[in-house]
């Protein structure tokens, strides 16, 4: 949600400031807009919709020139999307730009009001511009500092002082923010993909710690005001890596990463042909040792979990139990020290699963996180981290960031159900053997698309779909309607193929088309009479399976087949036909694919 940046050096930051900014628009594109220094003025151009708006609308009102500035690209939370509640906020004294939630906004707004000020915009944010201005005794910090004693909430916020006309402050708490520093120049950012064309360089800015950017580098404080010193990052990938090549878009591009990120991730985790989760501390000791396995997470990383639930229960025969974070927080959970939390998050940001880790932690449970953004709050809070390799996943709709969670939870099971014996070293090594074929299945997946854009052109005009399955394929169907959904804004749901009949399948006309996924050989018969039955209804019926199934040609108008594997890793190749058909489907629509309409990619508010 939000992505926020900062420029001090000796560059026209107006174009540094909108070139960090367009590498953040996958966290929120609702508005968009920067402020400069110009003659020691705070000077401020934003604007309603995406970057290129506020270029039209910089081309019209003149730009701004200056070597000092900060800039936002905002996904809503508190004021409709609008020019006027568009940030930089603040007043010609102190201006801002926030990513976060100020949960006390209104109070602070009563008092501040009281004091005499006045406010143009409905957002929480403008109430922290003007407390800042409203604590300002001529020392920037001493006001940051009692502006963070007043505040609840999330937040990362750049902010400039009038009288300090070639610095930026930088302060953060549960919103990522980080510093990153050039020849002669400094940035921030709320992620690393921002700041890759100047530099590879940062520091990840920690709980209520402050930054000071000038021109002859950066100081850093806790919020004591004591001056720290902190450890220096090199970011692992480069620009390239964050861009789509000679893809349109880059949510194709992700889905052609999946090989080799796979590769990527199970690699350095296979030990002559055994899984080898050691790096993190999860000796196949330890991991015998938990009592309970929880997963916790949000969407796509949710459904990546219930995929890790039915295997882990399946092969290790231990009892997982998967809650969407959200609910997770709030249901009081039953946890001991004896309990596994695994969270999963690819951007490692999301505010629920990070809160669900702080929950956990406080009842002593063991924490595990499956992460691919190194450094993130989950990953640095959790007890344990497994990183996964995807790169950066910039599609707002999660495609390699899942299935590299997946490759996750396979290695996770394998090693659990050979620590309890209840498979032997030679099954885990043929189930090890097997998920290494993956990544070839995928590209052979891939290289052939034709069926998923025939079915996107079947579903491009209809407004309401079923996914159905039963055990893991019930699992991965949610998956897949989440994708469709999210996307191409189709209202897609997913749904227990044995549970149609006790009420949903009166929906089913000639309107309602279904996709059925089948791969689990020993359900396929049973998942088939219920595509028989949506059929008999006028349902048009789109089969996934097995390559080489016999399937009756009256089941299906369409069947897709993937390469066939053990029925345990099916979800690995299966996925990738789902993923594909909601692509073009979106496409077909018109839609913005990379940034479909009331979403971002990271979450970072609850
Ligand atoms: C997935 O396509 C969605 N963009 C969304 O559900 C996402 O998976 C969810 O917000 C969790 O994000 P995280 O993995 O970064 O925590
Ligand atoms: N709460 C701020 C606003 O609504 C920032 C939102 C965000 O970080 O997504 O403008």
């Amino acid at each position: 949600m939000c992505g926020i940046v900062g420029y001090v050096g000796s560059k026209e930051c107006t174009e540094v400031l909108l070139n960090s900014l367009s590498k953040l628009e996958y966290r929120g594109y609702d508005s968009a807009g920067i402020a400069v220094f110009e003659n020691g003025e705070i000077k401020t151009r934003k604007a309603k919709g995406k970057i290129a708006d506020l270029v039209n609308k910089m081309e019209k009102e003149g730009t701004l020139s200056g070597h000092c500035g900060i800039g936002h690209t905002r996904w809503a939370t508190h004021g409709e999307p609008s020019d006027v509640n568009s940030h930089p906020h603040g007043n010609a004294n102190v201006t801002i730009v926030h990513n976060g939630i100020i949960e006390n906004y209104k109070k602070i707004k009563e008092f501040l009001v009281r004091k005499g000020y006045t406010f143009e915009s409905e957002t929480d944010t403008e109430t922290v511009a003007k407390l800042l201005d409203c604590f300002y005794e001529g020392n920037p910090l001493q006001a940051i500092q009692r502006v963070i004693d007043e505040v609840e909430g999330s937040y990362a916020l750049g902010i400039m002082f009038k009288d300090y006309p070639d610095r930026i402050y930088a302060v953060r708490k549960d919103s990522p923010l980080i510093v990153a520093v050039g020849e002669g120049e400094s940035f921030i950012a709320s992620d690393v993909p921002a700041i890759l064309k100047y530099t590879k360089n940062y520091y990840l800015l920690d709980q209520d710690e402050i930054a000071i950017l000038k021109p002859d580098g950066v100081e850093f404080y806790d919020d004591h005001g004591t001056r720290i010193k902190k450890q220096m990052h090199i970011a692992d990938f480069d620009e390239e890596a964050a861009k789509k090549g000679n893809f349109p878009h880059y949510m194709i591009k992700e889905i052609h990463d999946q090989p080799s990120a796979v590769k990527t991730t199970i690699t350095p985790r296979i030990t002559n042909g055994m899984p080898d989760l050691t790096e993190c501390g999860m000796t196949y000791d330890r991991l015998k040792s938990y009592e309970n396995i929880f997963v916790v997470a949000c969407g796509t990383a949710m459904h990546a979990g219930l995929v890790g639930k039915y295997v882990i229960e399946k092969t290790a025969r231990i009892k997982v139990t998967v809650d969407v974070a959200s609910e997770f927080r709030y249901r009081d959970p039953i946890l001991s020290e004896k309990d596994l939390v695994i969270l999963v998050s690819q951007s490692g940001e999301t505010a629920d699963t990070l809160e669900a880790l702080r929950l956990a932690k406080r009842n002593g449970a063991d924490t595990l996180s499956i992460v691919n953004v190194k450094g993130s709050s989950i990953a640095r809070e959790s007890d344990m981290v497994l990183y996964t390799h995807a790169g950066p996943e910039i599609s707002v709709a999660s495609t390699k960031a899942y299935m590299v969670q997946l490759s996750v939870f396979y290695l996770i099971a394998f090693a659990l159900a050979y620590a309890n014996e209840k498979i032997t070293e030679d099954e885990c090594r043929r189930l090890v053997a097997q998920l290494q074929e993956v990544p070839d299945q995928i590209e052979a997946i891939v290289a052939k698309p034709d069926d998923c854009q025939y079915v996107a052109s079947k579903l491009v005009n209809t407004e309401n779909l079923l996914y159905i399955g039963r055990g893991l394929d019930y699992a991965l169907s949610m998956e897949g309607s989440l994708k469709l959904k999210e996307i191409s804004y189709i209202h897609s749901e997913s749904y227990a193929a044995g549970e149609l009949k006790h009420g949903t399948i009166s929906l089913v006309t000639e309107e309602m088309p279904v996709i059925a996924v089948a791969t689990q050989r020993e359900l396929f018969d049973k998942t088939i009479s219920n595509v028989k039955e949506v059929k008999a209804r006028g349902a048009y019926v789109v089969l996934v399976t097995h390559e080489g199934k016999d399937v009756d040609p009256d089941a299906a108008d369409c069947v897709i087949t993937v390469p066939s594997i053990d029925d345990l890793l099916m979800p690995m190749t299966a996925v990738v036909p789902l993923q594909l058909i909601a692509y073009y489907t979106s496409v077909l629509r018109g839609n913005d694919v990379d940034k479909p309409r009331n979403l971002a990619k990271s979450v970072t508010v609850e």
